[in-house]
């Protein structure tokens, strides 16, 4: 089984991305970052998933409380309410969080671990922090999938997406790091929005962890509802964790991702050139002097399939 290490926010989403990265991979660990919720309270939540799944002896390591530069947004509460995974009863975790933090974890997991992938699901702080810490992670993560950024609109801004924006810098570093990036953005994870039906058949798998998952996605698509008005919501984290688990259920190409750290408007924006998408655009993009393509840009989902997963 490949080596997986998940770094996260819970999070709703987040969570069932924990769930989801359990089941289909070596789950070495579990990291922390401060995003939909400060990160003591989302370290908690990581511990109480791994609980609920009989997993508690999966290491968890917390990580930065707040972005490189500024202070944690509040943002993620207006969706995840103020424990980050309001609506469900979750058992409290039985283990503790390990002495090491989310950034040395990293660098020794991975370094130690040939052929390890990791999973980003929150703000990229921590992974940009253990880039900065060891210069040879980036090459050394066999891949690395984060759901982030947006080819096309944001979420939290008209511009950008809730985990680049809340710490631009860090996923300025990441993706500018060499690293084998794989890209789940809002327009692929809209793809995979799940209503009041889908919440309905994950319920009816008849486990305790699927009826727990349906009073968190129920309360989810309900804060959702009433932020953006639309009666489904993205099952955005995910889609990471399935960009690598069951690849078959993806359309990608390779683009070349910047994230912007400047604009009035757009600070946190990733801007995808959608002008040379695709392998077979190179010659296109050498003769514009266009960059080369830093990430595998997740373009489709086949969103029955992944609820299947
Ligand atoms: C991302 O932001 C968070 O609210 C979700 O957990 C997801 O990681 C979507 O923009
Ligand atoms: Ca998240």
């Amino acid at each position: 089984r490949t080596k997986a290490i998940i770094d996260c926010d819970p999070g709703h989403d987040d969570a069932v991305a924990i769930l989801l990265a359990a089941r289909h991979f070596d789950l070495l660990g579990v990291t922390t970052v401060g995003g939909n919720a400060p990160v003591w309270r989302v370290t908690e939540n990581a511990l109480r998933v791994l609980e609920l799944i009989g997993r508690p002896e999966v290491p968890v390591a917390r990580g930065a409380a707040g972005p490189i530069l500024g202070s944690l947004p509040r943002a993620g509460e207006r969706v995840h309410g103020a424990t980050g995974l309001d609506g469900a009863e979750l058992p409290r975790g039985s283990n503790r969080v390990i002495t090491k933090g989310a950034v040395e974890f990293l660098v020794e997991t991975v370094m130690g671990n040939p052929g390890t992938v990791v999973i980003a699901t929150g703000p990229l702080t921590n992974l940009a922090l253990a880039m900065r810490v060891e210069p040879r992670l980036a090459k050394s993560i066999a891949r690395l999938s984060i759901m982030g950024g947006s080819a096309t609109w944001g979420n939290v801004t008209a511009a950008a997406e809730f985990n680049a924006w809340a710490d631009p810098e860090a996923a300025h570093i990441v993706f500018s790091s060499g690293a084998r990036i794989t890209m789940c953005g809002l327009d692929l994870t809209r793809q995979a929005a799940v209503g009041p039906e889908t919440i309905a058949r994950f319920r009816a798998v008849g486990t305790h962890t699927a009826e727990v998952v349906a009073d968190l996605l129920e309360h989810y698509r309900a804060a959702a509802e009433r932020v953006y008005g639309t009666p489904a919501v993205p099952l955005h984290d995910p889609c990471a964790v399935a960009a690598l688990a069951a690849p078959e259920l993806f359309e990608v190409t390779p683009a070349h991702v910047a994230v912007e750290l400047r604009g009035e408007e757009t600070r946190g924006m990733t801007v995808v050139d959608r002008r040379f998408l695709g392998a077979e655009a190179a010659e296109q993009r050498r003769a514009a002097g266009a960059p080369e393509p830093n990430c595998r840009l997740a373009t489709r989902v086949d969103a029955e399939g992944l609820f299947r997963l």
